[in-house]
């Protein structure tokens, strides 16, 4: 199978000058991670055999130029450029990925610009990425978005083919709170873009957590175990933390003299490496190494903070803002504490090659990464990896989801100047052995999960969550070759059985539990299907039999109420009972009902002669689904001795006298009746006891596309309705 990368950001950037196009490598981890990882795959064997990689080259190309551009970076990578103009680059990359996302995601969200028009330019990439990417997709091909800026594109690729997509984020996801912040259509769109993959990557445990969380509170959408139903597949979301080419970094063999590496006569030279960022906390650090100055005299003339600033976003006002600041605070510190031996910061702007970083981070004894905010921060695994002697302090910003594995550096909160400074001194004073303690530690974990790993790992979820919703949806999909033949075994049949559930099966899930009388097209199609084909028809309902008896009672059909403690036999006026109950038990289960109520805005209790449900489909969802979670249990504990049953179903709990179940009705009428056709359609829980009982050359149908026993799946209660109508001809 061919791997198909697709991010913003081709691992080579092009750039204009002299009327000439060159390519450089462009800059960030996602490039560096993603570029390791290829190149790992053409030393390794593995299931991948080819790979491509699809973006921006990263300046707009003029028409007439984009041949030879394409020819160019094509006879160098495996990469297939994706031509954006000024106008949707400037609303876009600059727009809507970095003064609305970038920042928000990163908690700044003063620095946050929301504007209609970068949003619907967003789209409008996310669409020409699409349509690119359909000019070169092929069928065996597994597709790995990468990236903020292309978050509606799984969405728009799910309409249109079937490969597995997956995508991963390389910047934090924000909580709930931040991220509602997004006007309603965009913070919408981008949940729904991103569920169009079958397995969604996030760095850390948190970010996944925060993403659940806004799919649940925006659309509503529960998962369990962070798998999500979506029609027709499972959509997971699980945390890979990206790792880097520990061996690379490690195992590299370092030359003396590295261009680009400053000379200084330093006895101690601490780190800082990152892209010139207002997320990456820079001036902050500047302002804990002043302090650290400012306190500590004795270390004048003897450490030298070196600096390696990476241009980014330039055309971005807060970075340039950012920029100015960061010239201004490295001319104050020089001038107020340097002299003519001894600079205290050195400052490069400017990015370097890996092998100039390695030698930078050998010859650094302490590195000092303080983002205020950071998806990941590969500078900090690099510069552990880099350490074959096993020495270097990392003083790490708690705000980083490298810090999760990397506890064994000295955390600090990248806010605080007065923390920085002192981790400073507890780095330059930090024995040997200690160092080496720390660092073995770390790099057992960095070398354990690398970059290769990473990718590994999330390729293979990504395959198997494609198995299990091909064996779930496809393989159980009651398609309609299948309904064909249901509906010839029906017809051939002598004696024919159909249970079938009422609510969100012959009649759809309503908020208002009254609302759900059938209709007379209902009715009609009932009484057709009897009077045509003479089934017998059992109608299983959890509602009181005054209900049934008042909306259905004058149908040719056996109607079971309460979840089986009553049942009313076709031609039979009465209703009766399969085992005696009591009702008894009530008195004990409603006050604890009533106090979960109570703190439930819109949950309510109906209650009938031998069973009691608990209602929520107007509360709040996330509250609600705890609250309910906490009540069954609560139940479920106290319920243990006594004679009970609860069910947890769509938005209710019910509770019943034990004893009688959706399985024990079944058993109940195929009992010496020989039928030669079954058919069974459930929509809820307490259905798969049905299902479950059923025997083997039964059909069982569950409405929904969830996991179930039943044999076959349709997607929704309408369908129910076609497939009936298909048994009444
Ligand atoms: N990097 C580089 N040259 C430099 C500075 C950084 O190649 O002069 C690389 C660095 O090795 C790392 C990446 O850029 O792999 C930065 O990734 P990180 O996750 O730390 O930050 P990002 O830039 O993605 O926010
Ligand atoms: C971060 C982002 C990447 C991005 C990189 C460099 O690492 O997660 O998606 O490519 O920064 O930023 P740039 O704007 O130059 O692509």
């Amino acid at each position: 199978m061919r791997l198909l990368i697709v991010s913003n950001r081709l691992p080579v950037a092009l750039t204009h000058r002299s009327g000439e196009f060159f390519l450089e490598k462009s800059a960030g981890g996602l490039v560096s991670g993603l570029s390791d990882y290829l190149a790992s795959l053409e030393k390794t064997a593995s299931d991948i055999s080819d790979y491509g990689w699809l973006g921006w080259p990263g300046i707009s190309v003029k028409k007439r130029h984009r041949e030879v551009v394409r020819e160019k970076i094509n006879s160098n990578f495996k990469a297939e450029p994706v031509f954006l103009s000024q106008k949707l680059m400037d609303k876009v990359y600059l727009g809507f990925c970095n003064k609305t996302i970038w920042p928000l995601f990163h908690y700044f969200p003063t620095y946050t610009v929301y504007d209609r028009e970068y949003w619907e330019q967003y789209k409008r990439v996310n669409q020409i990425f699409r349509d690119e990417l359909l000019s070169v997709i092929r069928s065996d091909d597994i597709i790995w978005i990468h990236d903020y800026h292309l978050m509606l594109l799984p969405e728009l690729l799910r309409e249109k083919v079937a490969n597995p997509i997956g995508f991963f984020l390389h910047i934090p996801f924000p909580t709930y709170e931040i991220f509602r912040l997004l006007p309603d259509e965009s913070r919408c769109g981008i949940l729904n873009g991103l569920l169009g993959s079958d397995l969604i990557g996030f760095h850390t445990h948190d970010y996944s957590q925060y993403f659940l969380r806004c799919v649940l509170r925006i659309l509503g959408h529960e998962h369990h175990m962070g798998s999500i139903g979506m029609p027709g597949r499972v959509v997971r979301v699980d945390t890979f933390p990206m790792g880097i080419d520990y061996k690379k970094f490690n195992r590299f063999i370092t030359t003396d003299a590295q261009p680009g590496i400053p000379s200084n006569d330093c006895q101690r030279m601490v780190l800082s490496v990152d892209r010139l960022d207002y997320s990456k906390g820079i001036l902050n650090r500047l302002k804990g190494f002043e302090m650290f100055l400012q306190q500590n005299p004795e270390w004048h003339g003897k450490v030298c903070l070196s600096m390696v600033v990476v241009p980014s976003r330039t055309g971005v006002d807060s970075y340039q803002e950012i920029k100015r600041g960061l010239d201004e605070l490295v001319g104050y510190i020089n001038g107020a504490y340097g002299n003519l031996d001894w600079m205290p910061v050195i400052y490069q702007y400017k990015s370097l090659p890996h092998e100039t970083l390695i030698s930078l981070y050998r010859s650094c004894d302490v590195a000092l990464l303080t983002p205020l905010r950071d998806g990941m921060n590969l500078v900090a695994k690099e510069y552990v990896a880099s350490r074959n002697d096993k020495k270097g302090v990392l003083i790490l910003s708690e705000f980083t989801g490298a810090v999760k594995e990397l506890s064994e550096s000295i955390i600090v909160n990248s806010n605080s100047v007065d923390e920085i400074a002192s981790a400073i001194v507890q780095a330059l004073e930090m024995p040997d052995d200690e160092q080496i303690r720390r660092n073995e530690a770390m790099q057992h974990r960095l070398e354990r999960y690398d970059v290769t790993r990473w990718a590994t790992d999330f390729v293979g979820a990504l395959n198997e969550i494609r198995e299990v919703s091909e064996y779930t949806f496809t393989k159980k999909y009651l398609s309609r070759e299948k309904r064909e033949r249901l509906v010839n075994e029906y017809q051939n049949a002598e004696k024919r059985l159909i249970i079938v559930n009422y609510d969100g099966t012959l009649v759809p899930l309503t908020d208002e539990p009254d609302r759900a009388r059938p209709s007379n097209e209902l009715l009609e199609l009932i009484q057709g299907i009897k009077e045509q084909t003479s089934p017998d028809i059992v109608i299983l309902s959890g509602r009181s039999k005054e209900d049934l008896q008042k909306w259905i009672g004058d149908m040719p059909v056996s109607l079971t109420a309460e979840n089986g403690s009553w049942l009313r036999e076709f031609g039979s006026e009465c209703w009766t009972q399969l085992k005696p109950l009591t009702g008894e038990w009530k008195k004990d289960i409603l006050p604890i009902l009533e106090t979960y109520t109570d703190r439930l805005p819109g949950a309510s209790i109906r209650e009938k002669e031998y069973s009691i449900s608990w209602h929520y489909h107007k509360s709040d969802i996330e509250q609600s689904s705890f609250l309910a979670k906490e009540l069954y249990d609560h139940l479920v504990n106290i319920t243990a001795t006594i004679d009970i049953q609860v069910f947890h179903g769509s938005k209710v709990l019910e509770i019943s006298s034990s004893g009688i179940n959706k399985g024990d009705l079944a058993r109940h009428w195929l009992n010496n009746r020989n039928y030669d056709f079954i058919l069974a359609i459930g929509a809820g829980w307490s259905d798969e006891l049905l299902f479950r009982s059923l025997p083997g050359n039964a059909w069982s149908v569950k409405v929904g596309m969830t996991h179930t026993e039943a044999k076959y799946i349709i997607s929704n209660q309408q369908k129910v309705i076609t497939l009936l109508e298909m048994l009444k001809k």
